[in-house]
């Protein structure tokens, strides 16, 4: 597979010399090609409309977002729910479309390159689907081959993704309905690697797991990111989670980026622009107006929903 280098509306283009009649030279590089290209993804000014009901009312999902995630990094999208979290990592991941704006996944529009930005990106869903009384190891191979895989090498990469998953052999042989829900995740996570997505979009991998199995997958997460070296955009609405995994974090609101930055800066900014307590807490009250646990207004009509 290869990476086409598109140019990039950022930085100073070298600036053809108007007096010189010498041969342009087509294979000029970049210093930012240099330090590692373009960016894992790119969105500019994303916005997305649903209309909804019999009264056909609008809801705008997501609005005007511009965000850039970085190979190697963690990128938080947080906000509570019916912020739009759900909705940007299915634009991203090309199973919606978007109205306007722009989005690049390694340089590769979405629109014009589809194929090309599949191929870099890999979406696990809070209620990723298992064949439940398959195991976790009969599943990734079924994967395994849906990706087009080759069957031996598969049986290695799943070995070792489970492996380090921390799933004992012998569970490795029961169906996946007997797993904890922390577990299933994890092999929900695995079955994503298998395609080695230099993209990865967890959208509420920890959501409904006890303490013990969030951590786990919080663990896993981090691993993921510094030993795979993949960019990894997560959605969550816990505090806690997004202040520990994420190098970067968004918090949306009503489909809006409210505030971006790492969590260090977001927390100190909140203290010295409003002398609220440097937490990630006052950062959500603050610039959404409103507690994490409360839902935003969702439509009454779930009409059109798939
Ligand atoms: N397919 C859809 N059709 C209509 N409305 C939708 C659809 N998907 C999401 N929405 C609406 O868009 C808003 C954002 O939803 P979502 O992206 O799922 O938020 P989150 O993941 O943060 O909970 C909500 O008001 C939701 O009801
Ligand atoms: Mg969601």
């Amino acid at each position: 597979m290869s990476i086409t280098l598109l140019p990039r509306g950022t930085g100073p283009r070298p600036a053809p010399a108007p007096s010189s009649p010498a041969p342009e030279r087509q294979s000029i590089v970049r210093v930012e090609d240099l330090v590692g290209g373009p960016p894992a993804l790119l969105a500019e000014h994303v916005t997305k409309r649903f209309v909804v009901g019999r009264e056909r009312r609008a809801v705008d999902a997501v609005r005007d977002v511009s965000l850039t995630v970085e190979r190697g990094r963690i990128y938080g999208v947080l906000g509570a729910n019916g912020s739009g979290k759900s909705t940007l990592i299915r634009l991203v991941s090309t199973l919606l479309t978007i109205d306007s704006g722009r989005v690049e996944v390694f340089g590769h529009d979405i629109e014009r390159d589809e194929m090309a930005v599949k191929r870099c990106i890999n979406r696990v869903s809070v209620d990723a689907a298992f064949f439940k009384k398959l195991s976790p190891y009969e599943n990734l191979a079924f994967a395994a081959r849906l990706y087009g895989l080759d069957a031996g090498e598969a049986r290695r990469e799943a070995a070792r993704i489970l492996g380090r998953l921390g799933i004992a052999e012998k569970r490795l042989g029961q169906p996946t309905e007997q797993l904890s829900r922390g577990m299933q995740q994890k092999v929900a996570i695995a079955r994503a690697l298998l395609t080695s997505p230099m993209l990865l979009l967890l959208d509420e991998p920890t959501t409904g797991l006890d303490p013990r199995s969030k951590v786990d997958v919080q663990v896993f997460i981090e691993d993921l990111r510094d030993t795979h070296r993949a960019a990894i955009v997560l959605t969550t609405h816990d505090l806690d989670e997004a202040d520990r995994l994420c190098d970067r974090i968004a918090v949306l609101d009503g489909g809006r980026v409210v505030v971006d930055g790492t969590p260090d800066e977001l927390k100190a900014r909140v203290a010295a622009e409003r002398g609220q307590p440097p937490t990630l807490e006052s950062v959500f009250m603050t610039y959404t107006g409103r507690s994490l646990d409360e839902d935003v207004e969702e439509p009454e009509s779930d009409e059109g929903r798939p």
